[in-house]
């Protein structure tokens, strides 16, 4: 099989377990547990698990940005190329199908996905990929060293969350490497000493499942030195600020999305 119709084939796989009642279900208890338990930073709300999947043809219209594919045939050296939110894992497929040689890594909150991706896996026999259960902030605090090309799944999730993951990947990633985002407004306001992250490219009109989002942007980001003049305490004082403002929002996020659960 060409390495498109694996892809279309994995994808259709996929797309035929959204329609399937007993994923739904055990996916339904698995956050009715995950809301009870966890704490407000990890997403405690319905709303931080939503479902929703990227097509291959959004993907390649991203990986196809010149320098962007460059990158990831010539430059990441043995670091692996990362999705934060995989979800079933079709990002985690279309990358490690699409490009040779590479290592993918899959990381999400929802045990009963990351068994799915594991399941596609042994179905497939798809190569040099691994998936981990696992917030997405600490896995980058323990691995983002690692990482030369993340993407951040993060449409649904708390922004302080988002936050923070794009903060532990500006401080833990290498200088050069690239991060793909579906917001440009926090990554826009995180620093880390002297270093930022800069946008290289919008790709813009990009289809998606989601309902609530069918077509929108993706960006692409590299860490690269800031310009800024702001000394260390500025860093931490403008951070403080822009975490207050987002905590805000997320409150009153939170209590809109309880009252519509209960
Ligand atoms: C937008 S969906 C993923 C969509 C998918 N990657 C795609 O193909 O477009 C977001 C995923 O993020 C996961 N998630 C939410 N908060 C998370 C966190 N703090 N760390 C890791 N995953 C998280 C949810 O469980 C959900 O599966």
């Amino acid at each position: 099989m060409t390495e498109k119709v694996r892809i279309e084939a994995i994808a259709a796989a996929l797309a035929a377990l959204e329609e399937s009642d007993k994923w739904e279900s055990e996916r339904e208890d698995e956050i009715n547990v995950l809301v009870k338990k966890n704490g407000y930073e990890l997403g405690n709300c319905r709303c931080c698990y939503n479902y929703g999947s990227t097509p291959f043809e959004s993907w390649e219209k991203v990986f196809q940005y010149r320098e962007l594919r460059d990158y990831v045939e010539n430059g990441l050296e043995e670091r692996v190329y990362c999705v934060l939110g995989s979800s079933t894992g079709w990002m985690v497929f279309y990358g490690v199908e699409y490009f040779t040689g590479i290592t993918a890594v899959g990381v999400d909150l929802l045990e009963s996905q990351i068994e799915v991706s594991r399941e596609m896996v042994e179905r497939f026999g798809i190569e040099n990929c691994e998936f981990y259960t696992k917030d997405a902030v600490e896995y980058v605090r323990e691995h983002g060293a690692q990482i030369g090309v993340c993407i951040v799944s993060s449409l649904c999730w708390h922004s302080v969350v988002r936050y923070n993951t794009f903060y532990e990947l500006l401080r833990t990633m290498r200088a050069g490497s690239c991060v793909i985002a579906y917001h440009n407004e926090e990554i826009d306001a995180v620093l880390y000493d002297e270093w930022k992250f800069e946008l290289v490219h919008e790709v813009k009109n990009l289809a998606f499942s989601w309902r609530t989002h069918p077509s929108r942007s993706l960006y692409i980001y590299r860490k690269v030195k800031s310009s800024s003049r702001l000394s260390k305490q500025e860093i931490i004082a403008q951070q403080a600020e822009y975490l207050h403002a987002l905590e805000e929002q997320d409150a009153e996020h939170l209590a809109i999305c309880n009252l519509f659960s209960q």
